[in-house]
């Protein structure tokens, strides 16, 4: 044994440390878990900033700093807002799909992103069906990573612009998120929690808050054991008796790309876990109604509560520039020059 760990020095110290040893750059933002509660405020503070500033001298912040978006997987919202917020911040930007690059011909995660940093790339965005594709990326390059949505693990970027437009909804400003700020709150999730990385990030991040958070769905969309994910987490099947506990339904599209041969009796589904206005009216009329996108109108959510006075939708996807807007700054004002 002896022996063995010795010759695991020796080629170490020709090889260096192992990819797994490799650093994670600390301004990534691949999980809720890397802000602490006062992260996640300076983080609002600085969207609210960024948002609020002269739009010529927000270009110079990152004049001529190099940014790559790598999408392995379809996006709309994600992908213009992380785009917008770059260039407005005065970043080149670049993208990089599955279906126009290298990665078509078979060119693995980690040689696309040494290939972008040879190119001057200094922060990837990368969307990727890989549970866990950032980290991978992160510790390839030693470059700050901003995680656009990995597999069905998390979704950070969201979760935030999530928690930003429930402030507003609240009436409360940035500076007030604390360990408490959501103490009065009760938030339903309610679909394919399983498949969602929107759902994980918010279910890890709310309940840091304070909020209290109602995941529902059928068994097969949400199991049993998802109620262990963390404090503050609670499972209710019957969708109408966790909206009259609810200020804020956050519903989920069923998403089809990951059911592997599941097959759901949609009528039933429509009929137990639809959002319809006859549903909120008798049970939730002045719950803030929040979907991340795309929805499936008709199926999970009906037009009329996708449109009408409660829904908070086409506000997610407006905070989604401001808030990557302080992602991309926090991770590239340190890259060069250090820490602000
Ligand atoms: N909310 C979200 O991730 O949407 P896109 O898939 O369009 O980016």
């Amino acid at each position: 044994m002896a022996q063995t760990r010795a010759t695991v020095r020796k080629a170490q110290k020709v090889s260096g440390p192992s990819f797994f040893q490799q650093p994670i750059h600390p301004l990534s933002a691949i999980s809720v878990e890397d802000f602490s509660v006062a992260e996640v405020r300076r983080i609002l503070e600085s969207a609210d900033a960024l948002e609020k500033e002269d739009p010529l001298r927000r270009m110079k912040r990152l004049a001529k700093r190099r940014v790559a978006l790598l999408f392995y997987e379809a996006s709309t919202r994600t992908r213009t807002s992380f785009e917008l917020a770059a260039k407005a911040l005065g970043a080149d930007t670049t993208l990089v799909s599955s279906l126009s690059s290298s990665i078509e011909k078979g060119e693995s995660l980690k040689d696309t992103g040494i290939t972008l940093k040879a190119l001057g790339a200094e922060c990837i965005i990368l969307r990727s069906p890989y549970s866990g594709g950032p980290y991978v990326l992160a510790r390839a390059t030693g470059l700050p990573v901003l995680n656009a949505g990995d597999g069905m693990a998390e979704h950070p970027s969201q979760a935030l612009l999530d928690l930003r437009t429930i402030l507003h909804f609240l009436g409360m400003r940035a500076s007030a998120v604390s360990e408490k700020c959501l103490r009065s709150v009760t938030l339903t999730i309610c679909g394919d929690v399983l498949h969602s990385r929107v759902a994980r990030s918010n279910a890890m991040l709310l309940p840091r808050l304070g909020a209290k958070v109602i995941l529902c769905g059928p068994v097969e969309l949400l199991p049993d054991a998802a109620a262990a994910m963390g404090p503050g987490i609670s499972i209710e099947r019957d969708f109408e008796a966790a909206l009259r506990q609810s200020q804020i339904v956050m519903m989920l599209r069923i998403q089809a790309e990951r059911l592997a041969g599941l097959e759901l009796d949609a009528d039933e589904y429509r009929s137990r876990y639809q959002a319809n206005a006859e549903r909120m009216a008798a049970h939730a009329p002045e719950a803030l109604v929040m979907h991340p996108g795309p929805i499936i109108r008709g199926m999970e959510i009906t037009s009329e509560v996708a449109d009408g006075t409660m829904s908070a939708i086409a506000q997610q996807v407006a905070n989604g520039v401001p808030l990557r807007m302080a992602l991309v700054e926090r991770a590239l004002g340190a890259a060069k020059g250090g820490p602000r």
